[in-house]
């Protein structure tokens, strides 16, 4: 089967064509096409992702994307389509220059062998998704195929379960219980599940998620948009120096509260009193990236051992932008490999842990397996869209 996957629920806009068969005990997919755009650098003048903004880029940038995914599929074929103009015009009411776009671009290809169209419509900025799920429709609408929609954080969960190998690749078939922690710059939750399809929330943020920290505290100390990756350099560096851990201490909050919530406002607002009458020096900066990370992981690790406790989970998924993260991995490798020998660990591989729409189309293709496909009609975008019901 192939599925047309689109992903704009943020900052990158994403289109992707896979070919995927089988089922959740043994899968396998080609990615056929795979055009992703970040907005990152666009975003990074102003220090985070501004959502009218990102929906213009998102607009702008569909089509090219679109049919650059499917010339590299070999799925992009001259011919005449009757697109329905007035009917395209009023779903596309609201996106004018992808409307204009659209109509230049369908008239003149073939529909393309695609049997279902995976569109992520929730979580996320609401006027970024709502591009991606108009879009949808109206592929969906002049192409009469249907549409799956797909929840953001599960593409992250099945963004951790592949095995890569090249243009191919596979899912690690999960035992169950699985306990995924999702980690983003929109949120940081503990979710568990007996068959990744109904989810039940284990844990989850009572303020800041960890993404938007590591991004606000990135901004406190002078770094680009977005953070993580920056406070990840900044750390590494302070590490292989050797500093000494108790130059700087930040507090860890909710550390030993008996559940599996998590606080990171308190820690973001300390860094902003802690600096506030330093000197910046590139050395004070990089023991602040790293015992900001150093009290994060600590949290993450304290926090998840205990959730792994108490759904009795046999598979631990890292999912979600901040998951790229090396401090936080390797503390979640040494933790399983010493304490755990009977969970299994998955991380995404390289280039999933953030936004991308191959994780949208696999969750699309197990999406349409268990008969979740909508009438286009019905289907919104939903920014606080939950995973667990
Ligand atoms: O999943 P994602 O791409 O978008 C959302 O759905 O939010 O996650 C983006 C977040 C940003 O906050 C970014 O700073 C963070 O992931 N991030 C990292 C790293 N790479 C990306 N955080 C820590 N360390 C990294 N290496
Ligand atoms: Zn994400």
């Amino acid at each position: 089967m192939k599925i047309l996957a689109i992903e704009t629920s943020c900052d990158e806009t994403a289109v992707s064509l896979i070919e995927a068969s089988g089922d959740i005990s043994e899968s396998t997919f080609t990615v056929l096409g795979d055009t992703l755009l970040s907005q990152a650098k666009l975003h990074a003048k102003f220090g985070g992702v501004y959502p009218n903004l990102a929906k213009r880029e998102h607009a702008k940038n569909l089509i090219p994307i679109l049919k650059q995914t499917l010339k590299d599929a070999n799925a992009l074929e001259e011919g005449n389509t009757n697109i329905y103009e007035e009917e395209l015009s009023h779903i596309l009411e609201r996106e004018p220059e992808l409307l204009k776009q659209m109509i230049l671009f369908l008239q003149n290809v073939k529909k393309p062998n695609i049997d279902v169209i995976a569109v992520t419509n929730g979580p996320g900025l609401e006027p970024a998704l709502w591009v991606g799920v108009n879009f949808a429709v109206a592929l969906s609408y002049v192409w009469n195929i249907p549409i799956i929609p797909v929840n953001h954080m599960e593409g992250h969960v099945y963004a951790s379960l592949i095995k890569r190998k090249g243009k191919n690749f596979s899912l690690s078939a999960p035992k169950f219980p699985l306990l995924a922690l999702l980690i983003s710059g929109g949120h940081t939750e503990l979710i568990a599940t007996k068959d990744l399809q109904s989810y039940k929330l284990v844990g989850q943020t009572r303020d800041d998620a960890v993404g938007e920290a590591f991004d606000k505290v990135a901004r406190m100390l002078d770094l680009p948009y977005p953070g993580g990756p920056e406070i990840s350099r900044l750390a590494k560096m302070s590490r292989k120096r050797k500093d000494s851990s108790r130059d700087i201490t930040l507090p860890r909050p909710m550390l030993n509260t008996k559940d599996c919530d998590f606080s990171f406002s308190g820690l973001k607002t300390a860094v902003l009193y802690a600096i506030k009458n330093l000197e910046m020096t590139t050395d004070v900066k990089e023991k602040f990236a790293r015992e900001f990370e150093d009290a994060v992981v600590e949290i993450l690790i304290k926090k998840t051992k205990r959730a792994i406790d108490e759904t009795k989970a046999r598979t631990l998924v890292i999912g979600g932008g901040v998951s790229a993260n090396d401090a936080i991995r390797e503390a979640f490798e040494r933790l399983v490999s010493a304490d755990m020998p009977d969970l299994t660990l998955h991380t995404p591989a390289q280039g999933l842990s953030t936004d991308n729409a191959i994780m949208i189309g696999i969750s699309g293709y197990f999406g349409h397996l268990a008969g979740k496909n909508i009438d286009p009609a019905d289907l919104t975008a939903k920014g606080n869209l939950r995973l667990s019901g």
